[in-house]
């Protein structure tokens, strides 16, 4: 299987990117969740601090959301499940300075450009067979934006995590979850740890198959 984890920087220029606050916590618990019954798991990971021992997970390093496309393509034709976790940027900068930007006016604007949504590239080219899942970060109309995503990008199911309820994202050990399938199950889970909260994604992937 292949599961995405972590942020991705996006570099301005040669001191400084732009990113976001994932620890890649979730994606290194699912990983570890499928690894422990014996798949066999490449775990492509942006930039995080987070270590991982077991035997059958590859992990494959990467800092873009470019890098982390042109990994995941690698390894796609060849994984039954995939799950991403990953909170990728959604924009880069157009050009990267190549020296340090000097400091002059009071504001600075910065050109960005879309980066390629990884996720919808996979649901585009799914083959029968592939379970695909997503995560939707969302902080208003949960389930309404996540069941958008899920029919968008041709998921499988979708876990949504809302940034309203207490103890879930980014940053914490726990998170809250609902999951909602392509035919529009929704499953409400509690506060949970995110070893357990992993438990959960992968019985309900196991119902996909
Ligand atoms: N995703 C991805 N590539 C991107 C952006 C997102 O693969 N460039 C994936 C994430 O790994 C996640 C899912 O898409 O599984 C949803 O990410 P999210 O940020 O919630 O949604 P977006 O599609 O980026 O939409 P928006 O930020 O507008 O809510």
């Amino acid at each position: 299987m292949l599961v995405t984890a972590g942020p991705t920087f996006e570099k301005i220029d040669p001191v400084r990117f732009i990113g976001n606050f994932s620890t890649g916590k979730m994606g290194f618990a699912i990983a570890e969740a499928f690894a422990e019954l014996g798949a066999k798991v490449t775990l492509v990971c942006g930039p995080v601090s987070l270590q991982t021992e077991l035997k059958n997970i590859t992990r494959i390093d990467v800092i873009s959301a470019d890098e982390m496309f042109h990994a995941c393509l690698q390894y796609y034709d060849t994984s039954d499940i995939c799950v991403m976790a990953a909170a990728v940027a959604d924009y880069k900068p157009v050009h990267q300075e190549l020296q340090k930007i000097k400091k002059s006016e009071n504001t600075m604007t910065l050109e960005l450009e879309k980066t390629q949504d990884i996720l919808y590239y996979l649901g585009k080219n799914k083959k029968p067979g592939q379970i695909l899942a997503g995560f939707a970060l969302e902080t208003i109309n949960g389930i309404e934006f996540a069941s958008e995503k899920l029919s968008k990008k041709n998921l499988d199911l979708i876990i949504l995590n809302t940034l309203e309820d207490e103890g879930a994202g980014f940053q914490y050990d726990t998170n809250k979850i609902n999951i909602i399938d392509k035919f529009g199950n929704i499953f409400i889970y509690k506060l949970k740890s995110k070893k357990e909260v992993a438990q959960d994604i992968l019985k309900s992937i196991a119902l996909q198959i």
